[in-house]
């Protein structure tokens, strides 16, 4: 390859990375499966070892993780939260103990702590005298988010030790994890388990946390003043005293050999677990040794992962079919021979998009690898070329849409400068059948109108016995008729106009996210619905054109003025809104204001440190307080960041207003 190429080669995928990482990270969506992450990472750190011209400061190699979300405060880890380099088979088990027998220069017996490796989220929780003062997400390694209150909720994280023996200063680390069992119930928010957990941690209200039910493992510490303890299965032995939990597979093994036989053995057994498992942790038992071999850049010497295989299998793709999504993207699946993956029989796979087809030349007749990893949607890792039919066609994806009949687009993204990946049908409304399948069940989804007794599959059925075409049908359902139905008696019946009937009373926001306008989700309907005040001021400006004047609104750009006006260009949209907020009860929002900083205003002099003025705003904003620009008597605090101006300093004075420092600010909102 020619050098630029290399260097374009390079550029590529580091972007692909960020892509992906905002998708798991800020998200908790992924769209790539752990296993084609890792290996773009590793195809990343490849193309550096081979080219020592290339650096990049997003490189896998530089960071441990992804930068926290912008929404919580950071705070330094004091010890680093490091990662473990990973092991795949006993080769690499040898030469991980073979390194350490180098490191020390001497041929050692070496015991092990084995521990699973649970396939959470880690979090650090800083202990003084006693007390949880601090809970933070890993982050970066460096640092992390704060989510103590969210922490908190974990009735599996004691908030006070009392031990004669538990450290005057120590922060426990561990995960964060949920149940399989629990995950069931959450199959359609989030894509694993993993990412439940991390979705309900980052919940900025810790009253969303308490709803998901989350467990905590404890296995390490970070910062620690002083200890007496010699091991880490010893260590492991007082995280239980003082009330933790840690894991019951835990054990001490000291050979390489065992250390493989115990590996296949919960390898076979882990379906049996109640939480997902990834691989399991060994670590050098003895703290002196681990204290003599340290750490490379990223990981101790004296620990390391050892994976356990995804689950996959080859199978025959009998057909490709498109699915047609709320929002119009078409999503292509294949339909299967079933195979039997780690336990469970998989019929259809996820294509993704119309891009990932022609990227892979997946075609109807291939032969595939299939990847079922955790609770994630079976999908096709690669084709196995050579046993393809040689009169095999390409697919060609439907340029209208299998539904409607409509055209189909793939849009120009201005950000990126490029074409989507997705294909949508053009067709943004109810007359598209499977739009409004998808736009029903969306709108008696649990944030939007939340009306209990309407599942995913009532709505099909119903659909499919001509019940139901538009939202509003909800509310003239013919009853008689539906207690008439196969698995409908009285009391269901009358559960479903119950819940039907409580879903009448609707604050602006939930409406406006209900009735599902592409690019509207909970927090823009929240912006909308604070601007506009009322339904009926809503449909105001609709009627009037005026829907430029959302621009105003910080948070809401283009991208969602544009989608607001495709979707009132329909008429049978504008109408369903009409028709609905005749029948609704939609009250305007009420904003709660019970935050820390209620009544209190707020300027900043100097440059912050480890934030940006805006998002030193939202903060007071969200704990209820406001921002003012300029020092007058009404002035509750002045913040002083790094070289603030002496002027407002000395009026402030004058006015006897308090000037905080950053950090005396940071501690106020705690
Ligand atoms: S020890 C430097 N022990 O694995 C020591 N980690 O790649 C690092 N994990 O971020 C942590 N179970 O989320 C350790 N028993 C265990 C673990 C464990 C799961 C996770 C943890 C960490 C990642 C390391």
């Amino acid at each position: 390859m020619k050098l630029d190429d290399i260097k374009k080669t390079y550029k590529k995928k580091i972007d692909e990375l960020n892509k992906h990482n905002k998708f798991y990270f800020d998200r908790n969506a992924p769209k790539i499966s752990d296993k084609e992450y890792d290996d773009l990472k590793k195809e990343i750190i490849n193309l550096e070892n081979k080219n020592s011209f290339l650096k990049s400061p997003n490189s896998p190699s530089n960071s441990l993780g992804y930068k926290p979300s912008k929404n919580f405060i950071k705070s330094k880890h004091r010890v680093k939260m490091l990662s473990l380099s990973n092991a795949f088979d006993e080769n690499d088990l040898v030469n991980f103990e073979k390194k350490i027998f180098n490191f020390l220069n001497e041929k050692i017996k070496i015991e092990y702590s084995v521990e699973p490796k649970i396939d959470g989220i880690s979090a650090s929780l800083t202990y003084k005298d006693g007390l949880l003062i601090l809970g933070t997400s890993r982050g970066d390694g460096s640092e992390g988010e704060v989510i103590t209150e969210n922490l908190k909720t974990i009735k599996d994280i004691p908030k006070k030790i009392i031990d004669k023996d538990f450290p005057d200063e120590i922060d426990i680390r561990g995960e964060v994890f949920i149940k399989k069992s629990d995950f069931n119930n959450l199959k359609n928010d989030f894509a694993n388990p993993r990412n439940a957990a991390s979705g309900s941690l980052r919940q900025k209200n810790p009253n969303e946390t308490k709803k998901i039910p989350l467990n905590f493992i404890a296995y390490t510490y970070g910062y620690l003043k002083s200890s007496k303890i010699k091991k880490q299965s010893d260590f492991l032995k007082s995280l239980k005293k003082w009330g933790f939990k840690t894991n019951d597979q835990n054990t001490v093994l000291s050979s390489v050999k065992e250390l493989r036989i115990f590996h296949k053995q919960i390898e076979n057994d882990r379906y049996k677990l109640e939480y997902d498992v990834d691989g399991l942790v060994y670590k050098v038992n003895d703290f002196r040794l681990q204290n003599r071999l340290g750490f490379t850049s990223n990981s101790p010497r004296w620990a390391i992962a050892h994976k356990f295989s995804a689950d996959n299998a080859y199978s025959q793709i009998t057909d490709i079919d498109i699915q047609v999504g709320r929002t119009g993207a078409l999503t292509p699946v294949a339909r299967i021979k079933p195979v039997n993956i780690g336990g469970v029989v998989v019929s259809n796979a996820t294509l993704h998009n119309e891009d990932e087809i022609i990227r892979k030349d997946i075609r109807v007749g291939d032969t595939v690898k299939i990847e079922r990893a955790g609770d994630v949607i079976p999908h096709v890792i690669l084709v196995d070329v050579k046993k393809r039919d040689r009169k095999s066609k390409k697919f060609i994806f439907p340029n209208i849409c299998p539904s409607c009949g409509s055209d189909t687009i793939k849009e120009f993204n201005k950000t990126t400068k490029k074409f989507d990946a997705v294909r949508r049908c053009t067709n943004e409304g109810f007359d598209c059948e499977k739009i409004a399948i998808e736009k029903i069940k969306h709108f008696i989804s649990k944030e939007a109108m939340n009306i209990d007794g309407l599942g995913k599959k009532v709505i099909e059925n119903f659909w499919d016995l001509n019940l139901i075409r538009l939202p509003q049908d909800i509310y003239n359902l013919d009853y008689d008729k539906i207690s008439n139905l196969d698995g409908w008696g009285d009391l269901s019946v009358s559960n479903l106009k119950y819940s039907i009937d409580q879903s009448k009373k609707v604050s602006l926001d939930k409406f406006l996210y209900a009735i599902g306008i592409r690019h509207i989700g909970i927090e823009n309907a929240k912006l909308l619905a604070e601007y506009t005040k009322s339904v009926q001021n809503f449909i105001n400006f609709v009627n009037k054109g005026k829907l430029n004047e959302f621009l105003n609104i910080d948070g809401i750009g283009e991208t969602q003025i544009n989608s607001l006006k495709k979707f009132f260009n329909n008429k049978l949209n504008y109408s369903v809104i009409k028709k609905l907020s005749s029948i609704l009860n939609i009250s305007d929002l009420k904003i709660y204001k019970d935050g820390k900083l209620l009544n209190y205003t707020f300027m900043f002099t100097g440059k912050l440190s480890d934030m940006s003025r805006a998002e030193a705003k939202s903060l007071i904003e969200k704990n209820s307080g406001s921002v003012v620009s300029s020092v007058n008597k009404k002035l509750s605090y002045l913040i002083t960041g790094e070289k603030p101006t002496t002027r407002k300093v000395a009026q402030a004075k004058d006015l006897g207003i308090k000037i905080l420092t950053q950090k005396e600010w940071l501690k106020l909102l705690d």
